[in-house]
């Protein structure tokens, strides 16, 4: 099993860079955002919980997103060549807890990380946020998913960096040439 750990800022390029990725190499993607937006969608009292803490930019709490992980790994196809993780762990909690639960399975899971200017990420957003109905795509809550993503998200490349499984790319440039750079990793790997 091929685990990929695709972490980045908001807006580093994380759901482009994965299908492209499971494109080629024919892994399972799980985005969590994409899952907690399909649950708000559903209209449940869950859902709304999850609303009401993205629109603001803050987290899910590190124990729903870990239970809702395991039942993704139980569900996976028996044939899945690998699973390409966008947007968890998210936090040192997470990246522990997930360590375990790999573990448990005799997997292992390394961390792509997308590295892109603010400035940038900011634009990218706020053009997205023009056509995507994304209630986290304000300038506002931009602002805080940064803040969230620096204080919460970061400190996690410790963890992957401590078991020599971190791998950083530049994520600035065109979509091909972002895409080019992670290819070439998953290649030599
Ligand atoms: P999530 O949905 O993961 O959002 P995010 O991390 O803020 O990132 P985005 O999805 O906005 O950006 P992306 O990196 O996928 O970039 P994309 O390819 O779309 O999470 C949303 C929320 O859910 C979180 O804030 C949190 O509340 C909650 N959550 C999720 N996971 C959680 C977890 N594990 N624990 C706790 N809470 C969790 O690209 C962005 C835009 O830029 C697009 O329009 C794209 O077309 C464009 N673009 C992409 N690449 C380029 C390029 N090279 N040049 C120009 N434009 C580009
Ligand atoms: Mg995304």
């Amino acid at each position: 099993m091929l685990n990929i750990i695709l972490s980045g800022a908001p807006g580093s390029g994380k759901g482009t860079q994965s299908e492209l990725i499971v494109k080629k190499y024919g892994l399972q993607h799980l985005s969590t955002g994409e899952l907690l937006r399909a649950e708000i969608a559903t209209g449940s009292e869950f859902g709304k919980q999850i609303d009401a803490l993205i629109s603001k930019g803050n987290l899910v709490p590190d124990d729903v997103m870990l239970h809702l992980i395991d039942q993704y790994i139980d569900n996976l196809p028996t044939d899945c060549k690998g699973v390409i993780y966008d947007g968890f762990p998210r936090t040192i909690n997470q990246a522990r807890a997930f360590d375990e639960l790999l573990k448990k399975r005799n997997q292992d899971a390394l961390m792509i990380d997308l590295i892109v200017n603010e400035e940038d990420l900011i634009q990218r957003l706020l053009l997205r946020g023009e056509i995507s109905g994304r209630s986290d795509d304000n300038l506002d809550t931009i602002k805080k998913r940064l803040v969230v993503f620096h204080e919460r998200t970061e400190p996690q490349r410790q963890f992957y960096k401590e078991k020599n499984n971190y791998h950083s790319i530049d994520g600035n440039g065109t979509i091909e040439d972002i895409f080019s750079r992670i290819d070439t990793l998953i290649a030599a790997l």
